[in-house]
């Protein structure tokens, strides 16, 4: 029997708590033994942590981060706060010597995102990154496909992320519609998945061809106490939304392939989408987390000409992360965002176990945030730049 890993999630809002559900369900995995012992959610909020520790069967609920850092009966620690924090409390956690899974983005700039790289690196823990997305069962195999060559040389890449959290001008006026406080609108709210997952598919982007970015919705409603996510409110005192609601980019890859990225969380009617398209000179595949249980993908010359054309395939137990985390070990039973935190939590423990490095790294993360980085300098002088 394994040595089962106690763990503590800081953070109690929507990502803690899906980290909080990954922890609840990872033991479920049926290709390695991951005991977990479900200790402590942490956060300001003492009531909302206590009520996420009775919801997911953590033992404990604590305001008192610092404590938890001291205890050392805790092995790994979940870090799931708004983006500003992350540069904060990260330091602390890393120096505590216990393994952290952070969320996206671990810092608000490229710098805040190396020096925290640069802690991790000279930690013996390991330190991962929540890019769910490429836990999801069909986007792991359709990035497994192009590393294969089934598309051959890979020429054109189309990357977005749709969402419609701040659709409605009477959505709060959280963090996420701070620059100072996020770091970035949607470009880095949900561009950090998107860009992620088009590195992930088509390999490193090398330029920032050109940047669009646009605030649509300038005023938003000033929060309740306490509210988390991306509820309504319904103050009548407002304040300024000062970063973008769409970005759109043009980009390079370090193999010359071109590259589109679009991103909007203002994408009425479209509550959560994060796609990619991608072509090369022997076919192309399709993905949209709208559909998450399947991929498309066309392999020019696979099968004579009349009948030739893109197929659908539906993931199954052949698949990367499927056994360990669909509900019945058959295909097409369908897996999804759940799912993609379930997978992520069980790598992370998987790595604890192994004392090995993820992928989805500190390193990751920083690759991710310095095409962010590029993207605000092109806005800003509106000639294409190199992610440095
Ligand atoms: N991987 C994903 O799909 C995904 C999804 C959502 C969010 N995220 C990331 O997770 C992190 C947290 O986002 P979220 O959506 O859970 O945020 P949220 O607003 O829902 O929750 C934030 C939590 O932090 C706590 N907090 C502590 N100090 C705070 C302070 N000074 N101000 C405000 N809140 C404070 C709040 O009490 C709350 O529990 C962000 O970095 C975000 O980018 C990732």
């Amino acid at each position: 029997m394994t040595t089962p890993v106690r763990v503590a999630v800081i953070g109690a809002g929507m990502a803690g708590q899906a980290h909080a559900f990954g922890y609840r369900t990872a033991s479920m995995a049926v290709s390695s033994s991951l005991p977990v012992v479900l200790d402590t959610i942490a956060d300001p909020n003492l009531p909302l942590a206590q009520s996420v520790a009775d919801r997911y069967g953590f033992a404990h609920a604590t305001d008192d981060i610092d404590a938890l850092l001291a205890r050392d009966d805790i092995d790994a620690i979940s870090v799931a706060l708004p983006n500003f924090l992350h540069a904060e409390v990260l330091p602390a956690v890393i120096a505590s010597g216990k393994h952290v899974f952070a969320e996206k983005p671990i810092g608000r700039t490229a710098e805040e995102s190396a020096s925290l790289q640069a802690l991790a690196e000279a930690s013996p823990a390991v330190t991962g990154v929540g890019f769910s997305f490429r836990r999801l069962p069909a986007l792991a195999a359709l990035a497994a496909a192009v590393a294969e060559g089934r598309l051959g040389t890979v020429h054109t890449v189309k990357g977005w992320y749709r969402a419609d959290y701040a659709a409605d001008p009477a959505g709060a006026l959280s963090w996420r519609y701070s620059q100072e406080q996020s770091g970035g609108g949607a470009l880095l709210d949900i561009g950090s998945h998107a860009i992620d997952a088009v590195q992930f598919v088509a390999g490193p982007i090398t330029t920032v061809d050109s940047t669009t970015l646009r605030t649509v919705i300038t005023e938003r409603p000033k929060p309740a106490a306490g509210a988390i996510g991306h509820g309504a409110s319904t103050s009548t005192e407002t304040g300024p939304v000062d970063n973008d609601d769409i970005a759109l980019l043009t980009v390079g890859f370090e193999n010359g392939a071109a590259g589109q990225i679009e991103l909007s969380r203002i994408a009425h009617g479209v509550p959560n989408s994060l796609g990619v398209h991608v072509f090369g000179d022997r076919g192309h595949a399709t993905f949209d987390s709208l559909r998450p249980g399947e991929f498309t993908l066309f392999e020019a010359g696979l099968t004579d000409a009349p009948y030739n054309g893109p197929r659908t395939v539906t993931t199954g137990p052949a698949h990367p992360y499927f056994r360990d985390v669909a509900a019945m070990p058959g295909g097409g039973v369908g897996t999804g965002y759940a799912e993609a935190f379930t997978a992520e939590i069980q790598e992370f423990l998987r790595c604890v176990g192994a004392g090995t490095a993820m992928d989805t790294d500190f390193a990751a993360a920083t690759a991710m945030m310095r095409v962010v980085g590029a993207a605000l300098t092109v806005h800003r002088s509106g000639t294409a730049a190199p992610v440095d």
